[in-house]
């Protein structure tokens, strides 16, 4: 067996912890053919970098990436921080000569997003976009059944990722709710690379787009007493012309801060002459599929803890969130060693920059009131 790879981790909040979590748990995976432990840890924030110290992997915790990025040991290294800050902080691990887990959206915009995937071309590093949904039993069974193109002729498509906790107005704001920080595109930089990956690696991919955009709250309390202004838009409903089968389908991508009850629900639906599939998270471990015979039958069926790549964990447990963000870690980490093998793959560069291509058109469709055609 190799060594393990080293990570660093740029941006110790709420998804740098997920990783140190993913890679803490890494002896759960079988049989996968790589190591894995983290080994730096970047955050500007004392209070987030302290919180690493605990792991015992961890040589190295910095307030400056430079340092991190100087280390000859780290080999992989993850970035989660604000939008704003992808470009910069992207291209100078790159010019570090290290590989990447990008976070979504891959860039505050379009052009960061393209200036990026330029970056990542001319290093030849190994780059993907963090995005784990796809990874769960339930998307995974959804995605091989379109992929085999059970469905007859596909009628329309649903694929979104909402949540609700924005419809509370105390909710204080952050830097997911203003454009300097998060993109003009808003919820869609937030929630968009989940509602797209499936699709986009079904080669789905939108000829035209019409966009409805929704801004609810206008402000929020800053967490000091007063108020802070909330810029960014908070739903997003993009209606999409697919070529599918040989058929243009309706595909409808949702993105949702404000969905009544649904704390973080992704969720991914095709529905055709033949057959249908249904997975949401909100029922983990269900998956629901149509056949039309005699009668139209709706089949719900229980499913186990099987990922892509098998872990130790119990084969009739439920899986979550952490279970599919460590099974993503193990598809990067694997492809990275040439040792995919037909699995599901993280979001490449090149689905990252179409996305932002659909999101970009999205805003001109929402401010022309008209669809934008897609280069494609
Ligand atoms: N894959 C997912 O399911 C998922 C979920 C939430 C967020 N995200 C993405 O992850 C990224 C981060 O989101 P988050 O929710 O973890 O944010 P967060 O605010 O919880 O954490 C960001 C951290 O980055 C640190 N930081 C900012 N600039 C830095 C710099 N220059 N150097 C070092 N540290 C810096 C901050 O101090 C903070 O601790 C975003 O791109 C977001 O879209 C992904």
């Amino acid at each position: 067996m190799n060594p393990p790879v080293k990570i660093g981790i740029i941006g110790g909040g709420l998804m740098g912890r997920e990783v140190a979590s993913a890679l803490a748990r890494w002896f759960m995976f079988e049989n996968l053919p790589v190591q894995a432990e983290l080994f730096a840890v970047c955050d500007l924030a004392e209070k987030q970098r302290d919180w690493f110290r605990q792991i015992p992997s961890v040589k190295l915790v910095t307030a400056d990436h430079r340092e991190l990025l100087a280390s000859r040991e780290v080999d992989v290294v993850y970035v989660a921080v604000p939008h704003h800050a992808h470009e910069a902080l992207y291209l100078d691990v790159l010019k570090a000569g290290k590989d990447l887990l990008a976070e979504k959206p891959f860039g505050i915009d379009l052009r960061a997003a393209r200036v990026i995937a330029e970056a990542v071309r001319e290093s030849g590093r190994f780059v993907r976009c963090s995005s784990e949904f796809p990874f769960l039993p339930g998307a995974q069974r959804a995605w091989q059944m379109a992929r085999e193109n059970k469905f007859g002729h596909v009628l329309e498509v649903h694929s979104g990722f909402h949540h609700s906790s924005d419809l509370d107005p105390t909710k204080p704001a952050n830097w997911k709710r203003q454009t300097k920080t998060c993109g003009a595109i808003g919820v869609m930089g937030d929630l968009g690379m989940h509602a797209v990956h499936v699709p986009f690696r079904l080669g789905w991919r939108p000829k035209r787009v019409y966009a409805q955009l929704q801004k609810i709250y206008h402000e929020r309390p800053d967490g000091k007493g007063g108020m802070a202004p909330c810029d960014t838009w908070d739903n997003a409903l993009l209606h999409t012309d697919v070529d599918i089968g040989g058929h243009e389908v309706p595909v409808r991508f949702e993105m949702k801060r404000l969905a009544p009850g649904e704390t973080n629900s992704w969720f991914f639906e095709v529905l055709g002459t033949e057959g249908g599939v249904k997975f949401s998270t909100k029922e983990p471990k269900t998956l629901w599929t149509f056949q039309r015979g005699k009668e139209q039958l709706w089949e719900k069926t229980d499913l186990g803890f099987q990922g892509p790549f098998t872990t130790m964990t119990g084969g009739i447990f439920e899986p979550g969130f952490p279970d599919c963000f460590m099974q993503m870690w193990g598809a990067f980490l694997a492809e990275r060693a040439g040792k995919l093998d037909g699995r599901f793959g993280c979001a490449t560069t090149e689905e990252a920059v179409l996305s932002h291509e659909l999101f970009d058109a999205a805003l001109r469709s929402h401010a022309e009131k008209r669809a934008i055609p897609l280069g494609n």
